[in-house]
């Protein structure tokens, strides 16, 4: 029997250090025992003969790529017995090469089920993380509290960096700490929900906003109570506020539905959005504001079915202060008009809301934004996507889609097709219209215009009639 002590819960690095040379050395699942730090017992204290050496060599031990991103998340589940399944899995690999393929094999369903739970947590952190504000003696610093069901802190640690990296913060967490000082991070122990500050004037901000948001005729408490479990509801400012909204919402809807359900419906998201667009103009959440000549912020009805977004403002959008008038922005028109699509019923929007550009003599040379500006500013699309829920939405570009999915996408095999977002709206992507401006060819750029033109009525498509 062998025995490996793993530093940490969610310590992928380690479980595969240790577990490469025991696949490796052939060593049987059954022989051997995972464990974890401090949870750690000595199962065989007495008993030397039971503890047989852990193999280093990995003896040319290749593993699957997509069996490395499963891993990664799995590590981090809350389940016992996930080191273990793990390492059956590797092993079971070395005769099965394309097992990790095979959706019906109960091992690999368990463990993508792990994985999904994972992934869905570290969403939720994302989601429902809430900064308190507090001063200390060099000023504002914002302290979380949040209670993971996963180990799923350290994997969050960076999105949480790049998207409040002009802040100071700590989020507190019962497992353990991370402290942001404007430059670099460190851990520290579990805390408890006492350790975090209570309230404080940002949570008038957020209560306003969120109650402007709440919308009774379309509470679905049981799909709420799904995507915000109540665990989180006491962290969060503006669901203090959700009970309240839910016992009311039937008066509400009543009441709207008698005033004039639409136009009631789409002044309450509409002053949201406002609110939204008001906060965004003064966002530094990345430097890019600081060349820019403003921010470009989505357009369009809140309750717009369809939501497309590009990539970020050109020259003429910063100046203008509107998404897609320059030429990029008379190609989509075009293909809008050709696809049937009304633009004054989409909203259309940008992963990044700043202006990027290269200066050459005068000009403004279009640069394309980085994967950390795009994080930084998904804060916003991830706020429109919440106030519009449009049933579709349409990256344009492989920016857009690296923002709407949070990973990279091919477009050129994923496009024109349904796909599904992370948090399970609707989805679609196809090409950027800049794209079809490049085309020296005309026959191309003709044909080209009709596959985007293809793409966008494939989208209108989806949506229900
Ligand atoms: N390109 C984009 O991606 N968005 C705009 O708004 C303009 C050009």
């Amino acid at each position: 029997m062998r025995t490996v002590t793993l530093p940490a819960p969610d310590d992928f690095d380690a479980w595969r250090d240790a577990a490469r040379p025991l696949a490796a050395a052939e060593v049987p699942p059954g022989d051997v025992v995972w464990q974890v730090g401090d949870d750690a017992v000595d199962l065989f204290a007495g008993n030397a003969a039971d503890r047989a050496p852990i193999p280093s060599a990995t003896g040319g031990l290749t593993v699957p790529r997509p069996f490395i991103d499963l891993a990664r998340n799995v590590v981090a589940s809350n389940d016992p017995e996930r080191f273990s399944l793990l390492y059956t899995l590797l092993t079971r690999l070395r005769a099965e090469p394309r097992l990790i393929e095979d959706r019906a094999d109960p091992l690999v369903r368990r463990l993508d089920t792990l994985a999904k739970n994972v992934r869905r947590d570290i969403h939720k952190m994302r989601a429902f993380l809430r900064f308190r504000e507090v001063e200390d003696d060099q000023g504002a610093r914002y302290v979380a509290w949040f209670e993971p069901e996963h180990h799923i802190v350290r994997a969050n640690a960076s999105f949480f960096v790049n998207r409040f990296a002009s802040m100071r913060w700590s989020i507190l967490t019962p497992e353990l700490s991370l402290h942001w000082d404007g430059q670099s991070l460190s851990e520290g122990p579990g805390a408890t929900r006492a350790d975090a500050p209570d309230g404080d004037p940002t949570e008038a901000v957020w209560k306003t906003y969120y109650a402007s948001i709440f919308n009774p005729a379309r509470v679905k408490i049981g799909a709420m109570l799904k995507e915000m479990p109540r665990k989180y509801w006491k962290n969060m400012p503006e669901t203090a506020l959700v009970p309240q909204l839910i016992a009311t919402a039937q008066a509400r809807e009543s009441s709207m539905i008698e005033t004039a359900r639409a136009a009631d419906t789409g002044s309450n998201s509409a002053a949201a959005w406002a609110a939204l667009r008001e906060e965004a103009l003064s966002c530094t959440r990345c430097h890019l504001y600081k060349h820019a000549t403003q921010t470009v912020f989505g357009e369009g009805p809140v309750d717009a079915q369809l939501m497309f977004v590009g990539e970020q403002p050109g020259d003429q959008e910063d100046l203008a202060g509107h998404p897609f008038v320059g030429p990029a922005g008379q190609v989509f028109n075009r293909a809008l008009a050709t696809a049937d699509i009304d633009r004054s019923r989409v909203y259309v929007t940008n992963a990044v809301k700043h202006f990027k550009y290269e200066l050459r003599g005068k000009r403004r040379i279009h640069a394309k934004p980085g994967a950390g500006e795009i994080e930084a500013c998904r804060w916003w699309i991830e706020q429109e996507q919440m106030l519009v829920r449009p049933e579709i939405s349409v990256a344009l570009g492989a920016t857009a889609a690296r923002s709407l999915f949070g990973r990279v996408l091919a477009i050129g095999r994923e496009r024109g097709q349904a796909l599904t977002l992370p948090d399970g709206g609707g989805a679609l992507v196809t090409v950027h219209p800049s794209y079809l401006l490049r085309l020296q060819d005309k026959a191309q750029a003709e044909d080209e215009f009709g596959r985007f033109v293809a793409d966008l009525k494939m989208a209108k498509g989806l949506i229900a009639a």
